[in-house]
């Protein structure tokens, strides 16, 4: 008895021993890059969902650059990953987006946009998609029809936090006053219960979607499932409803509904309602993240400040009549306040991580990334490494004095790169420009509490920002 014990221990102990060996040493006809591969099943996923601070890299990934080099393998939520940290091959795998490489995102992310979103369509599909977004969010509109409307939705914003006699928690309020203005664009949402709905069920979803894949009840992943069904569910309504009324509003829906009437138009209605979904969840995070964040830097640094008013009281002082809107042409000379958004997004690295799919063995400094393999590029690497930028864990806005403000680069990465760069990101710095714009010139504050940032890797204000806020007479 005791014999067939022993030997079944031991069988199960090589049987194990050879699963974590092919685990740790996953078959490659090439070299690997260096690295290792965790624990079976969840590999290095809990190390690198460690908190950490704001004001670094994240020490999973400092730890490995300084053993393996700015190149190496690891397995995250049940995935093959390469990490690249070189600017070279960053730039390299955004240049042959499509080619060797392909958008990817986690597996929660393609569960939760079904695959039908701008997300994972590639080339013909991802370019009409694009012209799509544009037509709402891409510079054309913001002159046309946005910025004053925006200046209008910040101000009115503006006051109520100052006016409700209570202090304010800037994450919490720039959240809602993002995702009110963008339903409301988008589908005619009107800021009222539904919009709080459907807002809460998109806090869900951002909480759980970078998290272990276990959906049984009381887990945030399982939380960002039923959210993202709400949420769906009740753009569709709006589909439905706005089908059947026959009126026409003059908004984002309009436009969409006309598109997927079209004879040879490639836009499904299921593929118009996810739009709408990727649209609202790309724009509500990362849009209050910054805003929240130029509170924080712009508070912490009176120089800064000082410097924003000179620049934006200059631009009152130019005008014919104090009081009218702000033109396409002052947005543009907001030099001063061009620099502090970019500083602003080069410290904060909102995405912590861009994915591709590797669809051809790809070869780099003697190594080969196996086909079926991820790439995850990791910006904040590049945007505080101290030969890019000097000093580069300070917030200084004067380091960008004469450099390209609009566009990605080999060392700017923080809106992406090459055909996927965010589609989004003049709408934001629209955003933020007006509002830093209304805040320097309008209202006193002061922080009172929280403001503590930290990063699970994506960034999270654990007790938010909370502000006593105050108008200035002028
Ligand atoms: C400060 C705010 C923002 C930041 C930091 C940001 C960052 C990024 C980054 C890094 C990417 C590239 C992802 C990748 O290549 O894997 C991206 C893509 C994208 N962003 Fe943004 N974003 C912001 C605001 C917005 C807004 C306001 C919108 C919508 C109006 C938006 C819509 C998108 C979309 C649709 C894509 C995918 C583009 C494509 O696949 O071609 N983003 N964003
Ligand atoms: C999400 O949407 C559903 C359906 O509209 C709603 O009942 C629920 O209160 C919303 N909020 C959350 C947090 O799920």
């Amino acid at each position: 008895m005791w014999v067939v014990f022993m030997c079944l221990v031991a069988l199960i102990a090589v049987w194990v021993s050879h699963w974590v060996y092919i685990w740790q040493n996953p078959k490659c006809n090439w070299k690997l890059p260096p690295g290792s591969m965790g624990f079976p099943l969840i590999g290095e996923t809990l190390e690198y969902f460690t908190p950490h601070s704001l004001y670094d890299i994240p020490p999973f990934i400092k730890k490995r650059i300084t053993r393996y080099g700015s190149l190496f393998r690891t397995n995250l939520v049940g995935q093959n990953i390469v990490v690249s940290t070189d600017p070279e091959f960053n730039y390299h795998i955004f240049k042959n987006e499509g080619k060797s490489f392909l958008f990817w995102y986690p597996e929660s992310f393609t569960e939760i946009f079904g695959g039908q979103d701008i997300l994972t369509y590639h080339g013909v599909v991802h370019k009409y998609l694009k012209n799509l977004v544009l037509h709402l969010v891409g510079p054309e509109n913001l002159k046309a029809k946005l910025l004053s409307e925006m200046e209008e939705m910040t101000r009115k914003h503006l006051t109520s936090w100052a006016r409700c006699g209570t202090t304010v928690d800037i994450k919490q309020v720039s959240s809602e006053m993002v995702f009110n203005y963008f339903a409301y664009k988008l589908i005619g949402y009107d800021g009222l219960e539904g919009t709080r709905k459907l807002r809460e069920n998109f806090s869900a979803i951002i909480n759980g979607i970078i998290s272990f894949p276990l959906s049984i009840p009381g887990t945030a992943y399982h939380a960002c499932l039923q959210g993202r069904k709400n949420a769906l569910k009740m753009i569709k309504e709006k589909f439905d409803e706005r089908k059947a009324s026959n009126k026409k509003y003059g908004d984002y829906l309009d436009h969409l509904l006309e598109e997927v009437k079209k004879e040879d138009t490639i836009l499904t209605e299921e593929i118009a309602v996810n739009l709408v979904f990727g649209l609202l969840f790309a724009t509500y995070e990362t849009t209050s993240t910054a805003l929240t964040l130029a509170v924080k830097f712009i508070s912490d640094h009176p120089r800064v400040q000082a410097e924003l008013a000179i620049e934006h009281m200059q631009i009152i002082k130019n005008r014919q009549r104090k009081d009218s809107q702000i033109t396409w042409q002052e947005y543009r000379s907001m030099t001063f306040t061009h620099m502090v958004i970019n500083e602003i997004v080069r410290l904060a690295n909102i995405v912590p991580g861009i994915y591709r799919k590797v669809i051809q063995d790809v070869e780099i400094n003697g190594y080969t990334i196996p086909a079926g393999w991820l790439v995850m590029i990791v910006p904040s690497v590049l945007h505080i490494n101290p030969d890019k930028y000097d000093d580069p864990l300070t917030f200084n806005p004067w380091r960008w004095e004469g450099n390209e403000l609009h566009l990605g680069s080999k060392t700017f990465m923080g809106f992406g790169g090459g055909v996927r760069l965010c589609v989004g990101a003049d709408f934001a710095k629209v955003q933020l420009a007006i509002f830093i714009h209304q805040l320097v010139l309008n209202l006193r504050w002061t922080v009172v509490k929280g403001g503590d940032i930290i990063r699970k890797p994506t960034l999270t204000f654990p007790n938010g920002l909370h502000l006593q806020i105050l108008e200035k007479h002028l």
